[in-house]
């Protein structure tokens, strides 16, 4: 299947950013670890600092994907356009953080893409991204 992974703002500074909590590999890296967990699929990788581009890539994504695996960084908190954007292409979603959002600040415990995402994976750290892969492969691969 088809599978577009989203990474929102500041994702790129991985490696830079808060290494004590995101860890000290770079989105480079994170890339890599993906195409090489990929699971057979065809992954398309996309990062923004930007809400706008990211609505952008998620409507251009209609009958292109077949799954769509999130990070949608702080604007997990924040933006009801990338929900929005989500519910109108009817794509299945998986939302993933690398930290274990529940376990942070009280403004980081709500996610308005967990609203539309068929699930919820956080504090795996780049393991999480596989396991999103291989959920939306097991329920909808061919
Ligand atoms: C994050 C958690 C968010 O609260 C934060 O704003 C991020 C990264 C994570 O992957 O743990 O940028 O989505």
């Amino acid at each position: 299947m088809k599978i577009l992974v989203i990474n929102g703002p500041n994702l790129n500074l991985l490696g830079l950013r808060e290494p004590d909590l995101y860890g000290k590999q770079d989105y480079k890296a994170l890339c890599e670890f993906i195409n090489a967990n990929s699971l057979g699929n065809e992954v398309e990788l996309f990062q923004s600092n930007h809400e706008g581009v990211i609505v952008d890539k998620i409507q251009s994504a209609y009958k292109n994907f077949d799954g769509i695996v999130i990070n949608p960084a702080a604007y997990t908190h924040t933006s009801v356009a990338i929900l929005d954007a989500l519910k109108a292409v009817g794509i299945p979603t998986v939302e993933v953080h690398l930290t274990d959002i529940a376990q942070r600040e009280a403004f980081r415990q709500h996610s308005f893409v967990s609203l539309y995402a068929e699930k919820q994976i956080k504090g795996k750290g780049f393991d999480g991204y596989t396991q999103a892969i291989q959920y939306l492969t097991e329920k909808y691969g061919k």
